[in-house]
């Protein structure tokens, strides 16, 4: 088991170019089962999220080719495939429930376990099956096993569903199901986030007819068939935010090269909110967090445009910091303040008062032994880190590289202490 041990080396200065989106690669890579053809994905970041989804599309009989140091993915489902994946795959990664879409829709059944993926709580999947029902398809749990089937005689018809919530993994799972549907599908109170429309993008560049990603109703008129076709993921925002607090929580000076500030604006919104200054730039945000002194806010997490969950443990660990009570409300997963146990070992000071988190702020941090609970979790503590007196180990470092590529090394060029050691 690896560890990361950090210490604080004062402000990060310097540049970072942020990679491909995790949360956009994995319906990517999900969706190219619905063709025949080679599909080449490029700017994949090297993660083991990635690796995983890789091994899930070759156990159900795809072939990949991988050239991680060109971030070059190629992924060919011209076999006759397997409509079940793993389940020793599929507890690892929620996300490899987003193959049971494209699976149904192209063979006319789908066999997955129920998923796995960062323990934040009971993260159900009865509104991707509430979609594929509406689409003809008949569900069975095979509840000892652990099972979920979904299968349909035909083709998946195409039909109005409403989701409850603005789920991305149930968006992302029906509207690429839809995609080889007969007929027109309506989603609406769909997710909105940017990993929607780069998913609608790439299915359109397949041949699918996708229409109104990024609003909060989606309509796709299914096409009997779908080509191969080459498509570039966006950065990923959540690592851009991560850097842009990096930056902000050692009051340091940098540039975060390689984003889409509109993907971004909650992060800026609140950064400067607490005074730090954040910049566009010809070739990204600059983040300084030297100029003035920084002061609390309070954060919401909510579905895209929202301020995004996946923020919430990183600002967290910022809000420590800063001179002044801060409020966060989590509503978007029922168990994400895991990392509060952690934080508070390192001198944070946090209370939970229901669905929020009480930070005091003016916090001296010190170094501690904690363990990395969740994916962005595991980034606020190595956060922390940055600014604590002393060193902090951070066990369970797996959680971490399960979504940031190369985070330790990218830490490094801006002048952090952080070493990567196997117990
Ligand atoms: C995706 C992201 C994850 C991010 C989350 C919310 C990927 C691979 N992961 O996860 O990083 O934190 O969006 O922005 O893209 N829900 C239901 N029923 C369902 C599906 C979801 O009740 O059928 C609930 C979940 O329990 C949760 C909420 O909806 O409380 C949001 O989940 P969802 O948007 O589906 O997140 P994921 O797609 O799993």
């Amino acid at each position: 088991m690896a560890k990361f041990l950090v210490e604080n080396r004062g402000p990060l200065h310097g540049e970072v170019t942020i990679s491909g989106s995790k949360n956009s690669v994995l319906p990517i890579m999900a969706a190219t089962l619905l063709s025949d053809d080679e599909c080449t994905i490029l700017d994949v970041p090297a993660l083991r999220d990635v690796e995983v989804m890789c091994e899930i599309l070759e156990s159900v009989g795809a072939t990949v080719e991988k050239d991680y140091p060109s971030g070059k993915i190629t992924i060919g489902a011209g076999n006759k495939l397997k409509n079940e994946t793993p389940p020793d795959l599929v507890k690892r990664m929620r996300a490899s429930i987003l193959t049971m879409g494209p699976l149904l829709a192209r063979d006319g059944s789908a066999r997955a376990a129920l998923p796995g993926g960062c323990a934040i709580g009971a993260r159900p999947i009865d509104l991707h099956l509430k979609g594929f029902e509406i689409m003809g398809a008949t569900i069975d749990y095979e509840e000892k096993q652990g099972y979920v089937i979904a299968k349909t005689d035909g083709r998946l018809h195409g039909g109005r569903i409403y989701l409850d919530y603005p789920s991305v993994g149930a968006t992302e799972n029906i509207m690429s199901a839809a995609a080889l549907a007969d007929g027109t599908t309506i989603i609406e109170n769909v997710a909105q986030e940017p990993e929607i429309v780069d998913l609608a993008n790439y299915l359109n560049k397949m041949g699918a007819r996708v229409k109104g990603a990024g609003t909060d109703v989606i309509k796709i008129e299914g096409v009997e068939h779908l080509h191969g076709t080459t498509h570039h993921v966006i950065p990923d925002r959540i690592e851009t935010g991560t850097f842009m607090v990096a930056a902000a929580i050692t009051r340091g000076n940098v540039l975060v090269k390689n984003v889409v500030p509109d993907h971004v604006r909650p992060v800026i919104a609140k950064l400067t909110e607490c005074g730090c200054v954040v910049e566009e730039e010809p070739e990204g945000l600059r983040v300084r967090g030297d100029v003035n002194q920084l002061v609390g806010t309070d954060i919401k997490t909510l579905p895209y445009p929202g301020f995004p969950t996946d923020m919430q443990s990183p600002f967290m660990a910022f809000l420590t910091t800063v001179h002044g009570v801060s409020t966060v409300t989590e509503t978007v997963f029922e168990n994400r303040y895991m990392h509060i146990t952690e934080l508070n070992r390192m001198g944070a000071g946090i209370m939970i008062e229901g669905k929020s988190a009480i930070v005091p702020g003016d916090a001296k941090l010190h170094g501690a032994q904690v363990v990395s609970t969740d994916l962005r979790a595991g980034a606020a503590l190595v956060l922390a880190g940055l600014t604590a007196d002393g060193q902090t180990e951070i066990a369970e470092i797996r959680h971490i590289e399960r979504g940031y590529s190369e985070f330790a090394e990218k830490l490094k060029g801006l002048g952090a202490s952080i070493e990567r050691v196997e117990n």
